[in-house]
């Protein structure tokens, strides 16, 4: 626990201003160390959570669409946050993968919510662009949360999209999630250019304008190794070789 204070107590300090969360992870925990660490909040402090799932007793990830679950997980955030509105509400629809349906009914809670003030804006997140389409049509939508790294691409013509639209896109997983990216083009870039093989893949995902990137840490030492990435250019070449990647096959 006092690692995890650390963490976020060093990002903020560093310049961090954004910040994903859930109240599902832990479940609560997450929230409490995020609260313990940096409340009363800095005022330019974004934390952006998640709802639409929950944990089972065998530590599955299950469903929790209902108006009720909905509403309890939003109120869940608010009190184990500590505050009175939330910056942003990310509706998760649940799957590995992004599948198709309507999303209307779980939006209107969260939309109604919005309307008495707990929550200043709506993302959306493991969706597809018909969903946001149809998400757009009952509220404003300012970022969508996939999974996208180097070597999952699915994304690339909706984050486009996305961009031409003045909305942010979270790739969730940016380092490859709970196996980090590995490939031999991954690291002979990286030694190239004098960088880590993960900051040379959060490069890459900084290409495009409207990517907000949130790398998972434990580690300070991780943390400001991550952060330099900003800082790296990637010449024509590196990204030709970096493009590459998600049509081998991954070490
Ligand atoms: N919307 C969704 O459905 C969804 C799903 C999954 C995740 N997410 C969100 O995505 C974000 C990132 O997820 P994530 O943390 O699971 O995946 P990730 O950022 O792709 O990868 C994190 C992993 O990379 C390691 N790592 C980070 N920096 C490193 C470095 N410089 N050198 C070596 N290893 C490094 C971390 O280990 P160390 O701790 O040792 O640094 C950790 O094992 C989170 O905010 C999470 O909430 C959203």
């Amino acid at each position: 626990m006092d690692a995890a204070v650390a963490v976020l107590r060093e990002a903020v300090a560093l310049g961090i201003n954004h910040i994903d969360t859930s109240d599902f992870y832990g479940p609560h925990i997450t929230n409490q160390i995020i609260r313990q660490a940096l409340h009363p909040y800095p005022d330019d402090l974004v934390i952006v959570t998640k709802v639409g799932a929950r944990r089972s007793e065998d530590g599955a990830w299950v469903p929790a669409l209902s108006r009720q679950e909905l509403t309890e997980a939003v109120h869940d955030n608010l009190r184990n946050l500590g505050v009175a509105a939330i910056n942003v509400v990310n509706l998760r629809m649940m799957g590995e993968k992004p599948s198709t349906g309507s999303l209307a009914e779980p939006l209107i809670v969260l939309t109604e919510l919005k309307e008495q003030g707990l929550i200043r804006h709506l993302g959306l997140s493991n969706v597809t662009p018909e969903q946001l389409a149809e998400a757009q049509t009952m509220t404003e939508i300012v970022c969508v949360q996939n999974e996208y790294n180097l070597a999952h691409r699915n994304d690339d013509a909706f984050i486009d999209q996305l961009a031409q639209q003045g909305i942010a896109y979270t790739p969730f997983f940016p380092l490859g999630g709970f196996s980090p990216l590995q490939s031999s083009a991954l690291e002979s870039t990286a030694t190239a250019l004098n960088a880590t093989p993960l900051q040379v893949a959060l490069a890459w995902l900084l290409q495009r304008p409207n990517i907000l990137l949130i790398p998972g840490t434990s580690s300070i030492d991780h943390l400001r190794e991550n952060l330099k990435a900003a800082d790296l250019q990637l010449p024509p070449q590196a990204v030709e070789d970096l493009n590459a990647i998600a049509a081998q096959p991954l070490r």
